[in-house]
């Protein structure tokens, strides 16, 4: 391997993958040991785990961008019907990047710069292995032909500001967790976890590979959400538990290379290494079609919290509220099941236990509180009675029998939502 000895300390060992490649594994030796070997240790058990299978995976649709070359809304109808149904989707060389040497002209020619305020500057040491996860990349996000899978963008934010004009403060994180980079040095491991606050995350990878690693509950179809959220706290002290990892959860690998793009649903617990230096952008966005998987993943934040997820977030109840707000105005292409809008409206009129454990409470309400819990009291009423009914039926189990929590429930009749939302289009 030639990193060993030049970027990664010259002791790493290497693991062979079941695709069948080769990689670095994590190694910093002091005193003459691997201080990482709980690092080590996990990265070769995930080396083990099976590489997803096109034909055979049941957790994520594999695409070849070239088979969708103007067909962008049916590649977006394709994407959400992926999501909705929790599973994952890789688009297959959306580019096709030439191969870039990772240095300091590739990060200018991404408007960055080695005077750039970052927490880690050092990243070529081989004898640290580090990443930066900061780097500031707002001008990026989903490529054009995806961005109307953001509906916290596209219909919250800039479709709500006639009936809720923005007269304050709004947290800044609403906008900026649409887009981000990641660098990151050869040999990083990332341990399990789901992103926060219930979004869900598309990674694209510039330059370098990621080995994404996907987990599913194997019993995801009858599992209580006090279960999954048990489970969820097992899966993510891997170091300790990886022995007992097969028997709780199926897993998948995602080898991402330069100019593949993966989604994956809110919620999704995943673990990422990173065998070679590394530029990859990505974000996150709320869909209207994954609310029963946002609410899920927050509901689990709410009792479990910061061991959980990767950043806490306080943010979202504001881009909730709008998409609420936006609801009788909304295009009949997305679609609403019953899961998803109870979630949604649950969210908005019971926001304090959705709040992450440890995180502040909002002292004020917003301007958009009042509308927001409105239309929501309104959509609970006229569909399902009342809260408590509408959180049985949430809660219930489907009608195949099953107590899938992230069932999104039976399609709700636009015309009907309309009729019940009438009052909230005069103009
Ligand atoms: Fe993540």
């Amino acid at each position: 391997m030639p990193i060993i000895g030049k970027q990664v300390h010259e002791q790493s060992k290497t693991v062979q993958w079941s695709d069948g490649s080769t990689t670095v594994l994590p190694c910093i030796m002091d005193d003459g040991t691997n201080i990482l070997q709980d690092d080590t240790d996990s990265v070769a058990f995930f080396a083990s785990l099976p590489e997803s299978n096109p034909e055979m995976s049941k957790h994520v649709i594999h695409l070849q961008y070239s088979d969708w070359t103007n067909k962008d809304r049916q590649l977006c109808d394709e994407i959400s019907a992926a999501l909705r149904v929790n599973k994952a989707v890789v688009i297959r060389q959306v580019t096709t990047p030439k191969h870039k040497t990772l240095n300091l002209d590739y990060l200018e020619d991404r408007g960055m710069s080695e005077l750039m305020r970052v927490v880690v500057h050092d990243m070529q040491n081989p004898n640290k292995i580090q990443c930066i996860l900061d780097v500031p990349y707002s001008q990026s996000g989903l490529p054009l032909f995806l961005s109307t899978l953001d509906h916290g963008i596209v219909n919250a934010w800039n479709q709500t500001t006639i009936d809720n004009p923005i007269d304050e403060a709004v947290h800044p994180d609403n906008f900026t967790v649409c887009s981000w980079a990641l660098l990151h040095g050869p040999a990083y491991w990332t341990n399990p976890h789901h992103d926060s606050d219930g979004g869900a995350t598309f990674i694209r990878v510039e330059t370098g590979q990621k080995k994404w690693g996907l987990f599913k509950p194997i019993n995801e179809h009858t599992a209580a959400r006090t279960n999954l959220a048990t489970m969820a706290l097992g899966l993510v002290d891997l170091y300790k538990n990886r022995d007992d990892i097969p028997a709780n959860w199926e897993a998948e690998i995602v080898t991402l290379l330069p100019g593949d793009i993966l989604i994956q649903p809110a919620g999704q617990f995943h673990t990422v290494y990173t065998p070679v230096a590394s530029f990859a952008t990505g974000g996150h966005f709320c869909s209207y079609e994954q609310m029963h998987l946002t609410e899920l993943s927050r509901w689990i934040d709410h009792k479990l919290a910061r061991t959980l997820t990767n950043q806490v977030h306080e943010h979202s109840i504001a881009t909730f509220h709008r998409m609420v707000i936006n609801l009788p105005h909304i295009s009949r292409r997305i679609k609403l099941y019953s899961r998803l809008l109870i979630a949604l409206c649950l969210m908005v009129l019971d926001s304090d236990k959705y709040m992450a454990a440890g995180t502040w409470k909002p002292k004020v309400k917003a301007s958009t509180t009042k509308r927001a819990q409105d239309i929501a009291h309104t959509v609970i009423k006229y569909f399902w009675t009342d809260i408590k009914t509408a959180t049985n039926v949430f809660r219930k189990k489907e009608t195949d029998g099953s107590n899938n929590q992230t069932h999104p429930g039976e399609l709700i009749s636009r015309d009907r939502l309309l009729t019940c939302l009438e009052a909230f289009t005069k103009f």
